[in-house]
Formats: C-alpha cells, structure tokens, sequence
C-alpha cells in the first residue's frame, strides 16, 4: 500500500479547538490503521463494537479488556501519526474509579493509547473520568445510546426523545465536562438535542446518529467501508462496498484453484534443471 505523507497526530488543544469538523473512524486491526492513517482522519476509535464485528459477540458487554488491549496494539502500529482512543470495556470503570484507572493505565502503558472513552455519566462513571483525567489520561465521554448497557436501556434504540432521556443526554454531557472529559461522543440522539447539547458544552461533541451540529463525527468502519452486506442503519452512510469486493474476489480465486488456473506461471517458482535432474 502507498501510504500518503506522515502527518502530524493532532495534540490535545488542537482537537478541544478544531478548526473544521472532527473525522473519527473505529478500526480495531493494523490494515484498518493504515487505511484510516493515510486517509488523514484526525481520530481514530478503538471501539468494543470490536465485539460486534470483528469478534462475533452478540453484545460489546461481552469484550474484556484483554480483547481491547490486543487490537489496540495492532492499531497503534498501524497508525503511530493519529490521536488513538481506546474505549474502556464493560467491567472496568463499574468496579470503580480506581479498577477503571488501572484499567486505563494498562491501555495507556501497553497499548499507546492517548486518551480513553467510557459510556454513561452515571456518578460512578463521572468520578472515574475525574480520576483517569486527575492522572493526565484524556478521557472521552458518551450519552445517548450506550451499547454496553443497552438492555437496561430498552434495546439498542435512539434516546433522547422524551423529557426525561433528552435531559439525561444533555445533562450527562455537562456533567461529562466538568468532571473534566475533553469531548463526548453523542449517540442515537435526536438532531436538534445534539445541536443543543453542542452550543451548551465547550468540549467538542462528536456524533453518531445525532445530526450534522456536533463538532465532529464518528462511524464505524465495516459501515462505512459495507464489509458486511445488505442494509445499513439510517444513520450510517456507506463509502464502499469492500463486503462485496471481497466476496467476488474469493470466488474468482476459488473458481481459478478449481479450474487450475492458479496459479500460474508467474505465480510459481523456478529450478535450474540440472538440479532437477539430479533429483530423478
Ligand atoms: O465502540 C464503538 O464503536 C463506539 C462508537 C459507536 C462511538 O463507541
């Protein structure tokens, strides 16, 4: 792969102040790096949705942190120029802001990490983001949906809608900022509470179905790239269609084996034949 010249990683001020909107992709393997690096994203999102599509989980409940340290090496190599945020799996920051700051110093340490992200700005959630940001980690917030907790949550479905979930939302965000996060993703909310939600806050919003007003946006990148095929949710928009690309290509591959026309000459290795010869 041509990579494209070296950039910069963003440092902190400069994504707290961005002078255009955020780009954030996930990508949770060394390939997928490279390709978010050389496409120029500012961030990019090691995600637990790691357990939706790379790692056949039903729930991102079911990553340990384990399963996130491991990919987010391999991201890492794969992009050492990009601001890389590890999300906190499902089981760490619960237990308590001091297993939630080991947790965060593993990824930090281990995994070269910038910042981490958690969901939720429940009081346990917002005094780990003071005590992970206490330490000089960075860490990101997230309202709205919450896929970790999603069953207490009514299912994987938009919030926000009525009084009581929109001012959780908003709330959250505020709470997130004054405990000290540098930015909070919003998820599956509706587009004029994000809107509101971003005039409110001074830390940059980033979303995820919640509209064009946030200060950046995030997507997931077998959504973005349609690794896997068929439909996608509203509030995704596809780019490619890598799914298809790479069905079509494993079955041009398959048909050649079976018709043995791979591989071919230029595929094969050579013998001087007095070598051969001696073999016989
Ligand atoms: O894990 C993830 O991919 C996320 C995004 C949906 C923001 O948290």
């Amino acid at each position: 792969m041509t990579d494209a010249p070296a950039r910069k990683k963003l440092s902190l001020p400069q994504l707290i102040q961005p002078k255009a909107p955020l780009v954030m992709v996930t990508a949770y393997d060394h390939a997928q790096a490279r390709h978010a690096e050389a496409a120029g994203v500012d961030l990019i999102l090691v995600g637990d949705s790691l357990g939706n599509v790379v790692l056949g989980y039903e729930s991102t409940a079911q990553v340990t942190l384990g399963d996130m340290l491991h990919h987010a090496r391999a991201v890492r190599r794969g992009a050492p120029n990009t601001f890389m945020v590890v999300d906190l799996p499902f089981g760490t920051y619960q237990l308590g802001p001091q297993a939630a700051l080991q947790a965060a110093v593993q990824l930090v340490q281990e995994a070269g990490a910038d910042a981490v992200k958690l969901e939720g700005a429940a009081p346990n959630e917002l005094e780990c983001v003071r005590r992970i940001s206490a330490a000089g980690i960075p860490v990101m917030g997230h309202v709205g949906l919450l896929p970790q907790t999603a069953v207490a949550q009514g299912g994987l479905r938009v919030q926000g809608k009525d009084e009581t979930s929109a001012r959780r939302a908003l709330e959250g965000a505020l709470a997130l900022e004054e405990a000290g996060a540098f930015s909070a993703v919003l998820e599956a909310i509706p587009a004029a509470l994000a809107a509101l939600i971003t005039a409110r806050t001074q830390i940059p919003t980033i979303g995820i179905g919640a509209g064009p007003q946030c200060d950046g946006q995030v997507l997931v990148y077998h959504d973005v790239l349609g690794v896997y095929e068929g439909p996608v949710m509203k509030m995704v928009r596809r780019y490619a269609e890598v799914g298809q690309l790479s069905r079509e290509g494993l079955s041009s591959y398959a048909a050649d084996v079976r018709a043995r026309q791979f591989p071919a000459p230029e595929n094969s290795f050579g013998i001087a034949d007095e070598v051969l010869e001696r073999l016989y």
